[in-house]
This record gives structure tokens, sequence and C-alpha cells, in this order.
């Protein structure tokens, strides 16, 4: 049974280059979800794919520990879980290539246009994502909050290693049993609109892959950026 200090890891120092992977004691796809908060998502999809290694990161020192305690207690020998700033380090310290799937969800909006520049998603922390996806890999985001999810579809539709998928894919999860979060629980609750969007990293920078991952089967081509689902409660 793994104890709340096997699941908790140390931020990485100075400018040392983390590859996820060496937290772990065996070679698997490594999945990083940015802002856990208590750790609902991570820890259904850790025990759906008990052969991936899941990182969380959270900020938040009482939902870090909690999430922890969490994994802990469900005996997760697969998910260890940083408190860090997740900005500084996928931009500053996450290896190339390390990562098979990112996942955010509900990431704080900073609604006050004075705040926008304290946003997750910027031009150089999308620059990261792609930079950190191996190809193939997956990019998950969701929010309640329509403009960020415009701003962030601004982002992530100019980077031509991008192509967006959909988002409930039997690649990703078995059909309906997607894990939610737990503000997507509470959102949903209170009647709030969920927008979702996925992206695949492609192989090349070049719009034709050479090989169309099944990912890709039913979004190929990209259909001119469609704007992407919006879930209904
Ligand atoms: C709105 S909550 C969403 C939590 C969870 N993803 C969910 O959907 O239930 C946002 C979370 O991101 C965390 N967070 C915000 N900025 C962060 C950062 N720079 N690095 C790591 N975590 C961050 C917050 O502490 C909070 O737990």
């Amino acid at each position: 049974m793994p104890t709340i200090e096997d699941i908790m890891v140390a931020p990485p120092e100075h400018d040392a280059t983390v590859n996820p992977l060496d937290y772990f004691d065996a070679p698997a796809p490594v999945e990083l979800e940015i802002g856990c908060g208590k750790g609902g998502f991570l820890l259904e999809r850790a025990k759906q794919y008990p052969h991936r290694r899941f990182l969380g990161i959270e900020w938040a020192n009482k939902y870090y520990k909690y999430a922890a305690d969490r994994m802990a207690r469900w005996g997760m020998t697969n998910v260890r879980l940083m408190r860090t700033d997740a900005r500084n380090f996928v931009v500053h310290h996450l290896a190339d290539n390390s990562l098979a799937a990112l996942h955010v969800y509900h990431p704080d909006p900073w609604p006050k246009k004075r705040h926008h520049k304290r946003r997750l998603f910027q031009e150089d922390f999308v620059a990261a994502v792609v930079r950190v996806l191996q190809p193939n890999a997956r990019l998950a985001v969701q929010t309640d909050h329509a403009e960020y999810f415009a701003w962030i579809q601004g982002l992530l539709v100019l980077r031509a290693e991008l192509v967006q998928v959909d988002f409930e894919h039997p690649d990703f999860a078995p059909p309906g049993q997607t894990p939610r979060t737990n503000f997507e629980v509470k959102y949903v609750r209170a009647g709030r609109t969920i927008y979702r969007v996925a992206y695949l990293k492609l192989e090349s920078t070049e719009f034709q892959p050479t090989s169309s991952p099944s990912f890709l089967q039913s979004a190929w081509p990209p259909d001119a950026w469609a704007p992407s689902s919006a879930v209904l409660p």
C-alpha cells in the first residue's frame, strides 16, 4: 500500500529538466493533470487505466494534501502528486515529448481584464504544451467559462501541430465513462454549460499526417476549426 509520502513528489529544483516517468518505477505512458484539485478525475482515470502513470499538479496546499491522502487510501500506485505552479513546471521543467496526455479541467478563468495575464493559457504556455506532448498525445480542456473557452481556442487553433478531435472517444475512455471532475459535477448541478475541446499533436507540423491515427478518423480533415462541443447539463 502506498503511503501519502509515496504519492507526493517534490517540485524540480532551479533549472532541472524533468521526465515525469522518473517519478515511477516502470516505463509507461504518462498523463498529467494540471490543477487536479481534490483529485476526483485523476483517481477515476488512474483506476480505469492501471497500466498508465498519472501526475497531478495542484497549487492549493489544502487540495494537494486532500488528493494525496485520497490516492493513498485507494492504494493508487500509478499516481503521483506535486504541489507547484503548473505553468512554471510545464514551461520551464517538463522534458520534450514526455506526455501521452495533458488534462486541464476548469482552469481558473480570471475573468477581469486586468487579470487576464494570470490565465494559464498564454502563447508561451501553449508552445510548451506542444513541445511536451508526444506525437498523437492528447490535450483535453474543459471549462464553464465561455469567454475563457474562446480565448483558449483562439490560442490552440494557431498551432499547426495540433488537430481538434472528439472529446469523447473510445480510444481515450470507454463510451460514457469519461470521469467527471469535482467542479464539473458541481457546475452541472447548478445548471451551467460546460465547454470541452480535445486536440491531438500531429506527427509532423505539416497538415498531412502520413498515417492517420484512429483518433483522427472522425475528425479528419479538421472541420475548419468548427465551434467545439458545448455540453449542456
Ligand atoms: C476551478 S479549480 C478546478 C479543479 C479541478 N480541475 C476540477 O475540475 O474539479 C482550479 C484548480 O487549479 C488550481 N490551480 C490554479 N492555478 C494553478 C497553478 N498555477 N498550478 C497548479 N494548480 C493551480 C487551483 O488551486 C484549483 O484547485
